[in-house]
């Protein structure tokens, strides 16, 4: 058994902030970010934890699957910037609901949707669950480096999450790994230990963007290519391709070398920017709102970032 995308939501932060509000951080413009970057605005918490954005978004994704949250067997939650290492965001969303269920969160960093997907289809293939709840849920301003003009501009907060029942809409994944710490790195507190002699990096993204850019271009061309090899389809089968929105050009470069249309390719970095975990569930979200996605479509979702982690997955909607 597999399972279907019953429902989806997502919940961003009211505060906008814009380019120019960036400019006044560190030394860029708004030409500089909407050219290089493709972002526009971004949101970022005034208050929100990731816990409680997790929260309302999987309220509006219980709420449009007509699922009660007593049904909800399972929560997972992806996420890199959870206030606590315990509780971890899915306990806390678990709580903040007030269901009994398992709950526990999946660290794989921007790719980590595609992820929660592949680890709760194994949980429908035993059997185990009949409805799981999956949230990608960041606070990134927590640990952004808001005097690095190279990260701080791309990142905002948010969150999206969708509900999953029994039925053979999750087709295929693939997932990659090539693991390091020397692109993409997001250090935790080293602790207080007066043994430990390690360096205390600060606590915040860092990031090389161009190795990363590379890695992301790659990456969506050669995972979407093996899951389309495997599954013996085309691009013509596929209605959307709904990518991790990192980086306007990264998809375009991606596009051109894999010969897709670019209005294949659904974005919306300009109005939140980077999410993490969150983007992908947030743009079905918003997809869905617009009446894009119809029953029976195949959709491929495509992720990559921090690990470093790659995925693409095939859903038929
Ligand atoms: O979600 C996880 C995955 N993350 C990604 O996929 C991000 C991938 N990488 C990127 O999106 C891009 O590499 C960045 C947006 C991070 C950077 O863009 P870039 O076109 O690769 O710029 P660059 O690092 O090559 O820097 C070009 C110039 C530099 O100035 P010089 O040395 O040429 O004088 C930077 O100092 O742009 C400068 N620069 C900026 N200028 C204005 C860097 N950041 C900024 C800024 N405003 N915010």
């Amino acid at each position: 058994m597999s399972f279907s995308i019953l429902g989806t939501g997502m919940y961003v932060p009211d505060h906008v902030v814009t380019n120019d509000d960036m400019s006044k951080l560190v030394d860029t413009n708004d030409e500089w970010i909407r050219r290089r970057v493709g972002v526009g605005e971004r949101r970022l918490s005034t208050g929100e934890t990731a816990a409680d954005m997790a929260y309302f978004a999987a309220l509006r994704a219980l709420e449009k699957s007509g699922c009660a949250k007593e049904e909800i067997d399972l929560i997972l939650v992806a996420s890199v910037s959870g206030e606590d290492i315990s509780p971890s965001v899915a306990c806390m969303v678990q709580n903040k609901l007030g269901v009994t269920c398992p709950a526990f969160d999946i660290n794989a960093a921007c790719s980590a949707f595609i992820f929660l997907l592949e680890t709760a289809a194994g949980f429908f293939a035993r059997g185990k669950v009949k409805k799981v709840l999956i949230i990608g849920a960041e606070r990134l301003s927590r640990i952004m480096d808001f005097t690095d003009r190279s990260t701080c501009v791309i990142f905002g907060d948010g969150a999206g999450a969708a509900v999953l029942g029994e039925g053979d809409g999750y087709m295929d994944a693939v997932l990659h790994v090539k693991g390091g710490d020397d692109v993409i790195k997001i250090p935790q507190f080293q602790g207080m230990s007066p043994y430990f002699k390690g360096e205390q990096i600060k606590p915040y993204i860092h990031m090389k963007g161009q190795e990363t850019f590379k890695f992301a271009v790659s990456s969506i061309c050669h995972d979407t290519k093996e899951l389309l090899q495997r599954e013996s389809l085309t691009w013509d089968d596929i209605a959307y391709i709904v990518p991790h929105q990192a980086n306007r050009r990264i998809i375009d470069f991606a596009a051109s070398m894999l010969k897709v249309p670019k209005e294949k390719f659904y974005l919306n970095i300009e109005r939140y920017g980077n999410t993490s975990s969150a983007s992908i569930p947030i743009a079905l979200d918003e997809m869905d709102q617009k009446g894009m996605l119809q029953r029976g479509q195949l959709i491929l979702l495509t992720a990559f970032g921090g690990g470093l982690a790659s995925a693409a997955c095939l859903v038929r909607w």
